[in-house]
């Protein structure tokens, strides 16, 4: 009964090619709900980070993250569409991440858009998390369209993706080990820095000499869209307890230099490997890594040198927010895919998997 109705409305959507979404995102430590206009424009993007909770651990701790996100859920959604001036009868659709993430922490937003769906009867559409990262360029580059590579980099997934349309995704590569975002994090821990450690490791590379150390990657020179990044982290480690147990200062600056630039160069070779096998002339970055400064820099040059358009967005959209849902939700509404109320949330899975099911 509930999934006819969806059904026959989401039809009327697909004939306008028009949806104003309400978008939730909690696969992590953010819980963010948005309202998005046709997949392109923002209305709201209300983001209720729980990093100052998680930072007294050193990580986020899945059980608190759940329980926080039930908490916020409410509030950040009546925010969201007290910011957008519209009411939830305004609304055509809910989308929310349904995976790859921490799963109790997608359970508490699919189970709260499963609600919220079902009691109003609107369009659910469950979205991939990583597909967000990706359409949050759309978000702000009007003229983007695909076809284009996607070089996805987060604290969970660093992918390299041939995305040939709106919803048609073919993975290229992938790490074979961590995650580069994990690898960054694992650094700053080392160093010191706390959490969460890629801005940390970005602001202190700054000052520091990317060349006192020769941090080599693995499968930087073999050909191969995969990534390796544990070997560095290891390698960074190894130095720093090495330099601690004999007593030496340890030259922060210098191995967060050092390290962020074996680290970038691998994502950018792959990256511009990957456009030009591909003839692609679009470079799109994606991610809460895609926010680090060294990345930008040194992309934005080798494209410039190898003609090819980058595109990435501004750093409260490289990490996680509803607003990227809402634009990947609209996209996959647009394929026909919407949920039924057994919507479930999974841990993992690619993209690749998300459009052959
Ligand atoms: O996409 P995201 O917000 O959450 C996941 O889906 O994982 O990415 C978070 C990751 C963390 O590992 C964080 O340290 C990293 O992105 N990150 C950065 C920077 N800002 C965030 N890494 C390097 N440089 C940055 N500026
Ligand atoms: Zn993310």
């Amino acid at each position: 009964m509930y999934f006819d109705i969806a059904k026959e409305k989401a039809k009327n959507l697909i004939d306008k090619k028009s949806a104003l979404i309400l978008a939730i995102e909690s696969s992590c430590d953010e819980t963010s709900v948005a309202v998005v206009k046709d997949g392109r424009k923002i209305l709201s993007n209300v983001i209720s980070t729980q990093i100052p909770i998680h930072t007294l651990y050193g990580g986020v701790v899945p059980e608190i993250a759940s329980r926080n996100h039930t908490l916020q859920l409410t509030s950040v959604t009546e925010e969201a569409l007290k910011q957008a001036n519209v009411s939830l009868d305004d609304i055509d659709a809910i989308a929310v991440t349904q995976g790859p993430g921490l799963i109790g922490a997608l359970l508490t937003g699919v189970n709260y858009a499963k609600a919220l769906a079902f009691s109003k009867k609107k369009v659910l559409i469950g979205v991939h998390h990583i597909q967000g990262h990706i359409c949050a360029n759309f978000l702000e580059y009007p003229e983007l369209e695909p076809p284009f590579i996607a070089l996805a980099v987060s604290g969970g997934h660093s992918h390299i993706l041939k995305v040939s349309d709106y919803c048609d995704f073919s993975l290229l590569g992938a790490t074979r080990d961590d995650a580069v975002g994990e690898a960054f994090d694992k650094v700053a821990r080392v160093l010191g820095l706390g959490y969460p450690g890629g801005i940390k490791i970005d602001a202190l590379a700054k000052e520091g000499n990317d060349e006192a150390y020769n941090f080599t990657t693995h499968l930087e020179k073999e050909d191969t869209y995969d990534f390796s990044f544990s070997g560095v982290k290891t390698a960074v480690v190894n130095l720093v307890h090495n330099m601690e147990q004999k007593g030496q200062e340890i030259p922060e600056s210098d191995i967060a230099a050092s390290f962020q630039k074996s680290v970038v160069r691998m994502l950018i070779q792959k990256a511009i490997k990957a456009a030009k096998d591909t003839g692609y002339d679009k470079i799109v970055l994606a991610g809460g890594v895609a926010s680090n400064s060294r990345l930008r820099e040194d992309i934005k040059r080798m494209c410039n040198e190898n003609n090819i358009l980058l595109y990435y967005p501004s750093p409260v959209l490289c990490t996680d927010n509803g607003a990227m849902i809402g634009s990947a939700a609209f996209y996959t509404l647009m394929q026909g895919k919407i949920s039924d109320i057994d919507l479930n949330a999974f841990a993992t899975g690619g993209l690749d998997e998300f459009y052959r099911k």
